[in-house]
C-alpha cells in the first residue's frame, strides 16, 4: 500500500524542518504548512523540491488546515511562537497561534480521518515548581500565557484521542538546540543567541545570575522522540518528556562555548526575565522505556553547532 501523506506544520521551522528532512529521507511523502513567520525556506532547501509538497499559509486560518490535512495519515504539530517571553509581552496574539490554532489542527485532523497527531508540548507545562525531575505524572501549574496555551493544546489533543478518537501523543519539548534555530531575534533559544555572539566575539548576555538551568536535548534526540511515537502502539494518549535529564546552567553553556572556541568571553549579566524558570530537568523514563536513547551530549551539540557557524 502507498504511503499516506505526513504533514509536518511549521516545516520551514527548527524543529520542524528537521523532522521533515528525515520523514523524506525515510521515504515518506511530506507535505508542510508554513506561514514563514519564523520559519525560512531555506531551512528545507536541502530536501530535493520534488520531493517535498510546501504550503504557505496559516494555521490560524482553518480553511487553510484543512486543504493542508486533506489525505494525511499523520501530522507533527510543530508551528507555534516558540518564545516564553513573547508570549508575556503579548499574551492574546500568542494564545491564537499557540492554542487556537491547535484546536484547528485537531479538528481537521478529525474529519479528515487523521491516524494520529503527534504534539510539540512544552516543559514550560509544569511551571516552577521546585521538585525535579519532572515527571509526567506530576501536577502542572505554567506560570506564563505560553505555558498555558502548550497545557491547554494537549487537553485538548487528549480530548480528541478520548472522544473523537483522533490518536494523539503529546511531547513535552525541555530545551532543544541544533542547527537552524535563528539566532537573529532576542526570542531565540539561549544556545544559539550565546553560540552566534560568541562566534563574533561578543560576550553573551545572561538574564540573572546564569545559575539557573535547562535539560538542553539536541534536535536530532528530538526528532527520534518524534518518529518513534509516530507509529508505536503504546504512545496514543499518553504524553512524554523529551529531554537528556541532565542539567546545565547558563554559565556552563558560557563557559563550554569558550572552551570550544579558544576564547574567554565575560558574560554580562542584566535582570532576570518575566516568567522565566529557574531549573527544569526531565524524568525521561517514559520514553526511554519505548526506546528512545538521547545521543548528543550538550558539548558534541555545541562543538557541532560551531562548526556549522564556521
Ligand atoms: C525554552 C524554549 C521553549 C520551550 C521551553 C521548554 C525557545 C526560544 N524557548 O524556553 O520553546 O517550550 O524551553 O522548556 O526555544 N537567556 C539569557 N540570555 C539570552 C537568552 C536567554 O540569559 O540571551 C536565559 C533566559 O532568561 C532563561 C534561559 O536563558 O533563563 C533559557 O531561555 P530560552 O532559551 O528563551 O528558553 P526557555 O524560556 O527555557
Amino acid at each position: 500500500k502507498d504511503k499516506k501523506t505526513i504533514l509536518v506544520t511549521g516545516g520551514c521551522g527548527f524543529i520542524g524542518s528537521h523532522i521533515a528532512e528525515t520523514l523524506v529521507k525515510k521515504d515518506y511523502k511530506v507535505r508542510i504548512l508554513d506561514n514563514l513567520s519564523t520559519g525560512k525556506l531555506e531551512n528545507i532547501a536541502a530536501i530535493p523540491s520534488q520531493k517535498i509538497e510546501v504550503l504557505l499559509g496559516d494555521i490560524t486560518d482553518i480553511a487553510t488546515v484543512e486543504i493542508a490535512m486533506k489525505g494525511c495519515e499523520y501530522v507533527f504539530h510543530e508551528a507555534a511562537i516558540a518564545s516564553v517571553p513573547k508570549s508575556v509581552k503579548d499574551p492574546i496574539g500568542t494564545d491564537k497561534i499557540n492554542y487556537a490554532a491547535t484546536l484547528n489542527v485537531l479538528e481537521a485532523a478529525r474529519k479528515h480521518s487523521v491516524r494520529r497527531v503527534v504534539f510539540a508540548g512544552s516543559a514550560a507545562v509544569y511551571g516552577d515548581e521546585p521538585t525535579l525531575p519532572k515527571k509526567e505524572s506530576m501536577p502542572t501549574n505554567p506560570i506564563t500565557p505560553y505555558g498555558v496555551d502548550k497545557l491547554a493544546s494537549e487537553l485538548m489533543g487528549h480530548c480528541y484521542n478520548r472522544t473523537f478518537g483522533v490518536e494523539f501523543v503529546c511531547l513535552r519539548y525541555f530545551n532543544v538546540f541544533g542547527r537552524r534555530q535563528d539566532p537573529s531575534s532576542p526570542y531565540s533559544g539561549v544556545i544559539s543567541i550565546f553560540c552566534d555572539r560568541i562566534f563574533q566575539g561578543i560576550a553573551p548576555v545572561i538574564f540573572g545570575d546564569g545559575q539557573q538551568s535547562r535539560d538542553f536535548v539536541h534536535v536530532s534526540d528530538v526528532v527520534a522522540a518524534n518518529i518513534l511515537v509516530m507509529e508505536h502502539p503504546d504512545a496514543a494518549g499518553r504524553t512524554f518528556n523529551v529531554g537528556r535529564g541532565k542539567a546545565t546552567s547558563l554559565l556552563d553553556i558560557a563557559h563550554l562555548l569558550n572552551d570550544l572556541t579558544g576564547q574567554n568571553l565575560q558574560p554580562i549579566h542584566k535582570e532576570p526575565r518575566p516568567g522565566d524558570i529557574r531549573h527544569s530537568l526531565a524524568d525521561n523514563t517514559a520514553l526511554t522505556a519505548l526506546g528512545w536513547l538521547p545521543k548528543v551530549t550538550i558539548r558534541e551539540g555545541l562543538a557541532e553547532l560551531i562548526k556549522a557557524t564556521q
